[in-house]
């Protein structure tokens, strides 16, 4: 009756989770029982992800993805539900961002690409709202379902030069409330769709930005710091209880939030 944080045995799908913060998701989910259906673009980062699990004892596969691609979405769904019955929550990983839809202090707003724009909205929003329709179709079959999005500080308030990425996300957050409703509203409560919210984490997609050559952090990283009240970047496995308690039975009643998790960067001001 209590086993709130029981995740044993939970199909549990990640977009982007070879990624960094993904394969860390990935990791632990496992680790607890959960059977991980991965999804990314890389195949050969899957299978080696897929082969590190299955080396600790834990239970995943991989599926070779575009989060943009309804065709291949519906294609990756049948083969999960082929392998393991059931989809039990979807974790929308996938994101990232690029130069042409950024404004570095150099630029202006009329040195935006729109093409570059247009690519990292397509990639964060649609590679967010994609999944979670191709996905939820198979949660309302099987009456319960449960989607994670994960958005970023620069959705709650529009940080310098990451313009397309801060839209996208912002946009991501209101998706996330809006499908909350819509699902429980027509399907009931046992769907649920909240988000969790990263603050600065240094990986792939950002150390160019944060850190210089050398490893010491740029004037945008020790800006971040400065603004966070515990002084640091975040690390991977900060992430993994509040993802815990997202997946599991104890936020049963947790439906259209947005989890910050930054170390107290977004409540604060000087
Ligand atoms: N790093 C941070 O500080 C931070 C902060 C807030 C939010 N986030 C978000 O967290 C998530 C993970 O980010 P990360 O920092 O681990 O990034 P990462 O670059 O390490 O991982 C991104 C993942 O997305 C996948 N991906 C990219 N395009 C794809 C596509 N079209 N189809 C399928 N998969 C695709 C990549 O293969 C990779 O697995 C992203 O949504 C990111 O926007 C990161």
């Amino acid at each position: 009756m209590y086993e709130l944080f029981n995740i044993q045995n939970k199909v549990i799908v990640i977009t982007g989770g070879t990624g960094v913060l993904g394969a860390s998701m990935v990791e632990y989910l496992a680790a607890h029982g959960a059977k991980v259906a991965v999804l990314a673009r890389n195949q050969q980062k899957g299978d080696e992800l897929v082969e590190k699990v299955k080396s600790q004892g834990g239970e995943a596969s991989f599926y070779q993805t575009d989060v943009t691609s309804e065709e291949v979405l519906k294609k990756n769904a049948e083969a999960i539900i082929a392998k393991y019955g059931k989809i039990d929550v979807l974790i929308n990983g996938a994101g990232g961002n690029m130069p042409g839809a950024t404004i570095p202090p150099n630029s202006t707003i009329f040195d935006l690409k729109m093409n570059d724009f247009r690519t990292v909205v397509d990639l964060n929003l649609m590679g967010t709202v994609v999944p979670s329709v191709v996905f939820a179709q198979y949660m309302v079959n099987e009456k319960k379902g449960n989607i994670i999005n994960v958005t970023s500080a620069s959705a709650i308030r529009p940080l310098t030069r990451v313009c397309g990425y801060g839209v996208a996300k912002a946009a991501v957050s209101n998706f996330t409330k809006y499908l909350a409703g819509e699902l429980a509203i027509k399907f009931g409560e046992s769907f649920r769709v909240n988000a969790l919210c990263p603050g600065f984490f240094i990986t792939e997609q950002n150390r160019a930005l944060l850190t210089n050559p050398d490893g010491t952090y740029s004037d945008r990283g020790n800006t971040i710091i400065a603004h966070t009240p515990f002084k640091r970047f975040g690390n991977p496995e900060d992430l993994l209880g509040t993802l815990h308690y997202l997946v599991s039975d104890a936020s049963k009643f947790v439906n259209g939030t947005v989890a910050i998790v930054d170390g107290g960067f977004d409540s604060f001001s000087i």
